[in-house]
């Protein structure tokens, strides 16, 4: 079964949003396999990350992610990694389509990084490399 990694971000979860974010990922059907609330370290940060590195607002974004809990789920089901990034909307909370997670939740607060509620990840080879960031065996 395939398998994705989502991530309510620090300002989802101290939103309260992370019922919410679950709801829908169950209500579409797929199967919530691991959950946990952590505080991000910068150190695997930098590892999940990496293609970012360099870019304006890589820095912007780790210091945002370390800010405070977030939940880390692995999600399963057939094409969940292109189905979960559909229920998520577009990166840009503002642009994001209304009936998506970003579009119905998100807006841009003028920060330096867009905080935009969740993360999935966005390729079979990228879920298999950060599932293995945030979850032992
Ligand atoms: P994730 O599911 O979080 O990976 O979102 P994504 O795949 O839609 O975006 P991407 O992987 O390209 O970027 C990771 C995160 O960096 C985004 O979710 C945003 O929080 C932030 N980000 C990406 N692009 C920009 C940008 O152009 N400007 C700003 N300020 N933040 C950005
Ligand atoms: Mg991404």
């Amino acid at each position: 079964i395939e398998r994705t990694l989502v991530i309510v971000k620090p300002d989802g979860y101290s939103r309260g949003l992370t019922g919410e974010v679950l709801r829908r990922i169950e209500a579409k059907g797929y199967t919530l396999a691991e959950l946990q609330v952590i505080s991000p370290d910068r150190e695997r940060l930098a590892k999940h990350y990496a293609e970012h590195e360099g870019k304006p607002f890589y820095e912007p974004l780790v210091d945002f992610m370390s800010s405070g809990p977030a939940v880390f789920a692995i999600v399963e089901g057939h094409r969940c990694i292109e189905g979960f990034r559909a229920l998520a909307g577009a990166t840009d909370p503002t642009a994001a389509l209304p009936g998506t997670i970003r579009g119905d939740l998100g807006r841009d607060w003028g920060l330096p990084v867009q905080q935009n509620i969740v993360h999935g990840s966005d390729s079979p080879e990228s879920a298999e490399r950060e599932i293995n960031i945030w979850f032992a065996g």
